[in-house]
């Protein structure tokens, strides 16, 4: 089993370990959940402070034009693209991934009127599942929501589902679909296919065009480290763009905004998705987090993450073995995203212990301890102590105690 000084010396060799100091991150915290809301780039408080200074205090509203603030949600979404395998001009920047989800299923149910349902997965994130069911009642119910497990969604696949809609990487236990895979028996059946990407981009290798994919979702503020209530982005596959058409008609996806015509007429393609005013504040900074991950190797990113999930769960087998702690995630590789969830039936508590003990997870209903892989900015030693601390707090039943069961409203 991997000693402390051996997890050392895999960070001496780590190619990425550079990238750990352009992080702005506390001291005697372990932060395990960078797939929640990453760190703070340390570029982000100067680029923000020169944007607030110079662009909006100097520059007022010649900033738009001067400062190219009305091209940053698709400048920063052609950045995005680069992490995922979209082409330019097929990422924008806006809005939160809820109310993109509302644009693309509603986009896609338009593309696919003979057919009318919608295919999720019970143990999908409930906002996407929630803006299906809320746009379903609005379209006067005509459509139905399908809902499934991995294993029952072949069987679901048949000629009325209009959409297929899955979260790439599970939020609660990290299991990973095959994209292209997925997409492909998608399309065997007439169906679209939406991916969630919020607990990908950013955090492994995304082919999007590869996978033949039609449209995309995705957060800023988790693995693309864009800071809380950052802009989130969508994808639409340039085939799609031409008849694509989103249902939020909003003066700046008009063809001509500054024409002020009362008609609504839409800009070309991808460029309809945008609603209204872009937070150019929030934009700046979600910028840094996009520039630090393109300088990244996705692929090493990947590795990384495998090797320090791996790392992990064979310490824990090995320290916490009987003592009820289940992992949650798959064990194969291939299968997990970049994070490692484990079940307990004090799942909370333990995560209260951990955080009071500077290794910062969240938990999950009903029992789930998640704890996100950043690479960018975690060492293995991290790692490493992390497991101790972890095991130290199940071995002497450190959670057992009643402030720590105490539920805040943020878990
Ligand atoms: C898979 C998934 N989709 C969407 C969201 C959140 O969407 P929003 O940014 O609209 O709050 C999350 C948040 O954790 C998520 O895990």
């Amino acid at each position: 089993m991997m000693t402390r000084d051996e997890a050392l010396a895999l960070d001496r060799a780590d190619a990425l370990a550079a990238f750990r100091a352009r992080f702005a991150l506390p001291d005697g915290v372990v932060y395990l959940d960078g797939n929640s809301l990453g760190a703070l780039p340390k570029a982000t408080p100067a680029r923000l402070a020169a944007v607030i200074a110079q662009e909006w205090g100097d520059g007022l509203i010649r900033s738009w034009n001067r400062h190219g603030w009305i091209d940053l949600p698709r400048r920063v979404g052609d950045k995005i693209g680069r992490l995922i395998g979209a082409r330019p001009g097929e990422v924008m920047v806006a809005d939160s991934t809820s109310v993109n989800l509302f644009k693309l299923i509603a986009a896609a149910l338009r593309l696919r009127p003979d057919r009318r349902v919608i295919v999720s997965e019970r143990e999908n994130f409930p906002t996407d599942l929630y803006v299906a069911q809320g746009l379903i009642e609005l379209l006067g119910g005509r459509h139905e929501l399908r809902l499934v497990t991995p294993n029952t969604l072949d069987a679901a696949l048949d000629d009325e589902v209009a959409l297929v809609l899955l979260t790439h990487v599970n939020y609660r236990s990290g299991r990973m679909h095959d994209m292209a895979a997925v997409t492909r028996r998608a399309h065997e059946s007439g169906a679209l296919m939406l991916w969630d990407l919020a607990h990908s981009a950013g955090a492994l290798p995304v082919d999007l065009a590869g996978s033949d994919a039609d449209l995309a979702v995705g957060c800023g503020y988790k693995y693309l480290n864009g800071g809380p209530g950052a802009p989130a982005f969508l994808y639409v596959a340039q085939r799609l763009q031409d008849s694509f058409r989103s249902p939020l008609t909003g003066w700046l996806g008009h063809a001509a905004p500054f024409d002020f015509d009362p008609l609504y007429r839409p800009a070309p393609g991808i460029a309809s998705a945008i609603v209204g005013t872009p937070p150019i504040l929030s934009l700046a900074a979600l910028e840094i987090g996009v520039d630090l991950a393109l300088e990244a190797d996705m692929a090493a990113v990947r590795r990384k993450s495998l090797a320090l999930s791996r790392l992990f769960i064979d310490l824990v087998a090995q320290d916490c073995a009987g003592l009820g702690l289940a992992l949650a995630s798959p064990a194969r590789d291939e299968e997990r995203g970049s994070q490692v969830s484990y079940a307990h039936d004090e799942g909370y508590a333990v995560m209260q212990a951990l955080i009071a003990r500077g290794v910062i997870g969240d938990f999950r209903q009903p029992d789930i301890i998640r704890l996100g892989l950043t690479p960018l900015y975690l060492r293995f030693v991290d790692l490493w102590n992390a497991a101790e601390i972890l095991a130290d707090i199940i071995a002497t039943r450190a959670w057992d105690k009643p402030e720590l069961k105490r539920r805040a409203k943020v878990v």
